[in-house]
């Protein structure tokens, strides 16, 4: 089995990157073959190109690197907090860049308005994400926007309709170490349920 890791969050000390590496360590000690990417650590660039608008596949090495991890990959697995109900900036430009024909869905050009087909079936997506929005106003004022957006805009635009999983921690700034503890348990937990089932 081999899993895509993918870390959007700029300080090395965030609770992002604590997720991060537990989410990295525990499949590798259940013997997953691990690509494990920090997009700032990275440098990666999240503005698309104008060749990228179309279906050739990308010039950018780093990118192409990504796009044929994300390929190969069965499990997919995305870290990052909540910025204004979305990803940051730079994990939006990953959607944007690899996340992309011709390797995560194409058009069928012969069928003008017919949906793309995903190519991403079959794999399982898993997102961990942090917020500073008790449950209920997230729920009810905010609607989760990025439940909707992992869930359907992007694994189920792929064909991923079915094996995605997302847990988000909160309220971070009013939580303790105890419960970061627990919160980074539940991360190893979830890892092991998802790679049990698969
Ligand atoms: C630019 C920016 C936008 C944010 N927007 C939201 C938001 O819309 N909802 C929310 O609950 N928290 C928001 N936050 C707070 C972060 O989600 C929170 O700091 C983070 O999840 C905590 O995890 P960390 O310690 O790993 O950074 C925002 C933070 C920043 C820097």
């Amino acid at each position: 089995m081999k899993a895509s890791v993918i870390l959007a969050h700029p300080y090395e000390k965030s609770f992002n990157h604590a997720i991060f590496y537990t989410a990295v360590d525990c499949l590798k000690k259940a013997g997953v073959l691990v690509f494990a990417h920090d997009l700032y650590a990275e440098g990666f660039d999240p503005v698309m190109t104008v060749d990228e608008l179309g279906k050739d596949p990308t010039e950018d090495p780093l990118v192409a690197q990504y796009a044929r991890e994300l390929t190969d990959s069965d499990l997919l697995v995305f870290v990052h907090p909540n910025w204004w109900g979305q990803p940051p900036a730079i994990l939006k430009g990953y959607i944007d860049r690899v996340i992309r024909p011709p390797y995560a869905y194409d058009f069928d050009e012969n069928a003008q308005g017919a949906p793309a087909t995903g190519k991403l079936t079959g794999k399982t997506g898993i997102v961990f994400n942090t917020s500073n929005t008790p449950e209920e106003r997230e729920n009810n004022y905010f609607h989760d926007p990025l439940e909707y957006l992992w869930g359907r805009c992007v694994f189920g635009f792929c064909g991923m309709e079915e094996g995605f999983t997302r847990r988000m921690f909160r309220v971070v700034a009013d939580s303790t170490e105890e419960i970061r503890e627990g919160w980074l348990e539940e991360v190893g937990l979830i890892i092991e349920r998802v790679l049990e089932g698969s």
